[in-house]
């Protein structure tokens, strides 16, 4: 029996890396992707097998859903609204993708008797963690529209499993990094605003942490879910480089010879920023799963390649 993926969300950032590294673990796959602004066809394009096919879809279309999933196909999820910022200003649109979408994509999976689903959460379900490491079975206390949005997805995603018996296992990953990530993200923002002097915007006094996993080590980690976890799994997965944004963008500044203050200003911190998010990934890692990129030999190369040297 050949072996389809049904991938939402593949010519977003983490869905097209996915993509290229994996392709040729399945018969066939099928991209269902809305091409928001966050999309990227011409990666598509280029790594593009001749069998695959792209259908511009939105997963809150319940009846395109169910005409485009093949029969006990395989699903992963990652169609999504995913900044952060966005999600302030037009949070209906996050509740609408994130919430509604995954809902819908369920229910038409319902129906399509699919051999695995993998459901892409965020550490951000957790909320801000000062004072504790959160594992899979912490409670889910999010603070931002995004996160919301996303937690409502997980959640129903769990419903899902429980009630309807369906094959779902869930990831929750923290910041991504890497090569062709959309510039509105903190890494490919910085080096922009380098190149073209344009004026970063940092939030509050950059005081916040985040840890940053490699899109490549993202999606081994996403397919490894998707082979040898039990269904309703749910794992974190995180990696292992931490760092404060403001120090983040002095890294960035001193790699390119260019003082802070010339490409960056600060402005008033979001509604409400989470300072870190504290997980464990002992879950993932008994199950197999090693993070193998190092962020400051990663960032070396992807400032080598998207730097404008003047
Ligand atoms: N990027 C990160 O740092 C990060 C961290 C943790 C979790 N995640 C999660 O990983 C997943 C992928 O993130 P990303 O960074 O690749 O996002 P992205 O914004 O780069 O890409 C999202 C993709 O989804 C598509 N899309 C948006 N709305 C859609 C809709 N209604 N129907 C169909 N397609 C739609 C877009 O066209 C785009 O191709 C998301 O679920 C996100 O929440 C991302």
């Amino acid at each position: 029996m050949q072996k389809i993926l049904f991938l939402t969300g593949g010519l977003g950032f983490a869905g097209k890396h996915y993509y290229k590294n994996f392709k040729n673990n399945w018969d066939k796959i099928i991209v269902y992707d809305k091409c928001t602004y966050a999309s990227d066809l011409s990666f598509f394009k280029k790594y593009k097998r001749g069998k695959d096919k792209l259908i511009k879809g939105d997963v809150c279309d319940y009846k395109k859903l169910l005409k485009s999933i093949p029969v006990k196909s395989y699903v992963i999820h990652f169609a999504a609204e995913s900044h952060v910022d966005n999600s302030f200003l037009t949070s209906l649109i996050f509740t609408k993708t994130n919430s509604l979408g995954t809902h819908t994509l369920l229910e038409a999976c319902r129906l399509r008797k699919n051999k695995k689903i993998t459901i892409i959460s965020t550490d951000e379900v957790y909320g801000e963690t000062t004072n504790s490491i959160k594992n899979e079975k912490s409670i889910l206390e999010p603070t931002n529209p995004y996160s919301a949005s996303k937690t409502s997805a997980d959640i129903i995603s769990q419903t899902y499993f429980k009630c309807y018996k369906m094959p779902i296992s869930i990831i929750r990953a923290n910041n991504l990094y890497g090569d062709y990530q959309y510039v509105e993200k903190i890494i490919p923002a910085t080096i922009n605003a380098i190149n073209n002097g344009k004026k970063l915007r940092i939030h509050g006094k950059g005081g916040n942490f985040r840890n940053f996993l490699h899109v490549d080590d993202f999606a081994s980690a996403v397919h490894l879910i998707t082979f040898k976890s039990k269904n309703g799994e749910i794992f974190n997965v995180k990696g292992n480089f931490r760092i404060k944004i403001i120090d983040l963008i002095k890294k960035l500044s001193k790699i390119s010879n260019k003082k802070v203050n010339k490409f960056s200003r600060f402005i008033k911190d979001r509604p409400f920023n989470d300072f870190i998010y504290n997980i464990s990934d002992k879950k993932i890692k008994l199950l197999g799963w090693k993070e193998k990129k190092n962020f400051n030999n990663e960032i070396i190369k992807i400032l080598k390649k998207n730097l404008v040297l003047k």
